[in-house]
């Protein structure tokens, strides 16, 4: 019995000091220990041992199953230590490894030339205003004096969501004029961006959406000496002192007489020309158109309940994109909308 009792404690030492995890352990101590494990069956035995040796047996089965037990708990606690070890080292964040920087964004080109324009004529005491992308034709034409029938109302030119034409995407800012006026009277001086909206097709100078600045100004004894002061003032801001810009006649039906204003070519600086081919910005002109002008056509007051006896005024439509091509020496409209990072951080 007590060769019995050895070979026990050596084989389950051995096979404690093997097991790998906690589960393995259980099996073991259920193996050894157990009610019907090896141990309790040699000491079911012990009836049959004579009265001398019976406690000396019982002493030697008692070490053996203390020395079993604190095997199991010393495995226990090792095997539970290194999981712990294991789940930490899993878990582990280093923070000390850089992080995910953050870029920071900024304002788009476009918009950094609009605020440069707002704030001038906030300056010149002018209210900013904005109003409705989907406008009533009676508001882009016909209270502008451009009558049914007129070229720029033909579907091929305009978004039209009505069948009879009478709702549309603003084609011009222009159709701010009329609200405006409706709501003030004068003295006024207002400017209103925003989107506006014609079939064209996109290219270098084109684009389907862009944005206009509408500048109304309605008073006693306006003159065209006004408008001419307010945009030489605004491009000689935006361009700088020695801006180079031309007015040419031109005609609009809701202003008479009417203007359009150039601005230099940025890119072949009046040339038409770039290292001897056309210049591919102002397509050999030299100049490049900014925006349309000129006094308030009598009519369009009229239509806005003032009297144009009395009262005389005069507006302007410019192009925020060319504008901001001018500014920033932008050679392809595309560019602006595109909004490809790499462009964008340049300014
Ligand atoms: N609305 C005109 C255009 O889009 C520009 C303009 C505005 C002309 C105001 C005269 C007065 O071309």
């Amino acid at each position: 019995m007590k060769e019995q009792l050895e070979l026990i404690k050596q084989n389950a030492l051995a096979a404690l000091d093997a097991a790998e995890n906690t589960a393995t352990l259980d099996e073991q101590r259920v193996k050894w220990l157990g009610k019907k494990g090896e141990l309790t069956a040699v000491l079911k035995m012990m009836g049959k041992l004579s009265a001398e040796e019976r406690p000396i047996m019982g002493q030697l089965a008692n070490s053996v199953r203390a020395e079993i037990e604190a095997k199991l708990e010393e495995r226990k606690s090792a095997l539970s230590a290194a999981a712990l070890e294991a789940k930490l080292a899993a878990e582990a964040i280093d923070v000390t490894i850089p992080g995910d920087a953050v870029s920071m964004g900024h304002q788009h080109p476009m918009n950094q030339v609009l605020q440069q324009v707002k704030d001038i004529f906030v300056g010149l005491g002018y209210t900013v205003v904005d109003g409705p992308e989907v406008e009533l034709a009676s508001y882009n034409f016909t209270r502008l004096n451009i009558e049914e029938g007129h070229p720029s109302r033909d579907r091929s030119d305009t978004f039209y969501f009505t069948d009879d034409d009478a709702v549309l995407l603003r084609t011009q800012t222009s159709s701010m004029q009329i609200r405006f006026m409706e709501e003030h009277k004068p003295p006024l001086c207002m400017l209103a961006p925003g989107r506006v909206f014609r079939k064209d097709e996109a290219d270098a100078t084109h684009s389907p959406m862009f944005h206009q600045i509408e500048g109304l100004v309605v008073d006693e004894h306006i003159t065209m000496g006004d408008l001419k002061g307010a945009l030489i003032t605004i491009m000689r801001a935006i361009y700088g002192e020695d801006a180079q810009m031309r007015f040419r006649p031109h005609h609009f039906p809701f202003t008479e007489p009417s203007c359009e204003m150039d601005m230099q070519c940025h890119k072949c600086h009046g040339t038409g020309e770039v290292d001897g081919a056309v210049c591919p910005t102002c397509h050999g002109e030299g100049w490049i158109e900014l925006l349309g002008a000129g006094m308030v056509h009598p009519e369009v007051l009229r239509n806005c309940g003032i009297d144009p006896e009395k009262y005389s005024g005069f507006a302007f439509g410019m192009g925020l994109e060319r504008m901001a091509m001018g500014r920033l020496k932008i050679n392809d409209l595309r560019l602006i909308f595109d909004n490809d990072v790499r462009f964008l951080n340049q300014f």
